[in-house]
């Protein structure tokens, strides 16, 4: 079809974990929500699910019941707050790469349907810069990389960001800063992180924005809301907010890259082996 409309498709991921990657899909999705568009979220931490616990959802099948032909995308979406649709993981999307050609091409309608009734589609990545993260990221239009202030975070965002670039030859991502005391803060990471990049690769890091350490966040998790949503006046709730603006205000992918059946056919043809690369 020529005139379909063009979804963003946006990486989250990091490298280290537990750095605020789930947290900040779930409450960035809810806000592109708030704004009016329409957004999927794909659980794509196949070890650690996590997006249905950060809602309270309570997903009875999963992305494999698409895969298995068992049902259709549309029977395992749930929906969030604020319509915020999620797709819950399953192990058997990492390994894409190994089903049918029938299986294949059913995943591939079946997400080319999902195309006609969203916006955006965010994709929760895992830790560490394994097979898995690596095909998801270069799937994805955008990668947004989330860094905190560890020295570790910043050393594994630059071997994600190298591997993506020098394997996969990514050469433009956007950085979020989380956690920090202040947004000057948040820059300085993303400077530092720049140095090194300028020095040993050729890529582009944007600064998208920074997201205050806040316990209201931590409340919410609890509490298994979205902060955006349930307590929309915190510092982090308005960080996000102002972040998924920003996002919301990028140019938009014409052409091949900006459909949904494109994000799964390089999902399919990954070259993913089932090892770590690191
Ligand atoms: N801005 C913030 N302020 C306070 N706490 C935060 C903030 N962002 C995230 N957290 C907390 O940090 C922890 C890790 O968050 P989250 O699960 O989103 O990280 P992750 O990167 O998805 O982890 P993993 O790599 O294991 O998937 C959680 O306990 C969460 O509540
Ligand atoms: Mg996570």
């Amino acid at each position: 079809m020529i005139d379909k409309k063009p979804v963003r498709v946006i990486a989250i991921a990091s490298g280290k974990g537990g750095v605020g990657k789930t947290n900040l899909s779930v409450n960035l999705g809810v806000s592109l929500c708030k704004a009016g568009r329409k957004v999927a979220l794909l659980d794509a931490d196949m070890g650690l699910a996590n997006v249905d616990i950060l809602l309270g959802l309570h997903p009875k099948f999963n992305i494999s019941h698409v895969l298995e032909g068992e049902k259709t995308l549309d029977e395992v979406t749930i929906t969030g707050p604020r319509g915020l649709k999620v797709i819950p993981a399953s192990s058997g999307i990492q390994h894409m790469a190994e089903i049918g050609t029938l299986e294949q091409a059913g995943i591939i309608y079946a997400f080319s349907e999902l195309e006609n009734d969203i916006d955006v589609l965010l994709v929760d990545t895992a830790a560490g810069i394994h097979g898995g993260v690596v095909n998801f990221a270069k799937a994805c239009q955008e990668v947004l990389i989330v860094v905190c202030d560890e020295p570790t975070s910043l050393t594994d965002a630059y071997a994600l960001i190298k591997l993506l670039n020098r394997d996969h030859s990514i050469n433009r991502f956007h950085v979020i800063a989380n956690m920090v005391d202040s947004v000057h803060q948040g820059k300085a990471l993303y400077q530092k992180l720049c140095r090194v990049t300028d020095q040993y690769l050729d890529v582009a890091l944007h600064f998208t924005g920074a997201i205050p350490f806040d316990k209201g966040l931590r409340q919410c998790v609890q509490k298994q809301q979205a902060v955006v949503d349930s307590n929309p006046s915190s510092p982090a709730a308005i960080a996000i907010s102002n972040i998924a603006k920003k996002i919301d205000n990028w140019p938009l992918q014409r052409g091949a890259g900006g459909h949904l059946e494109f994000f799964v056919e390089r999902l399919i043809n990954s070259d993913y082996t089932g090892e770590s690369i690191r």
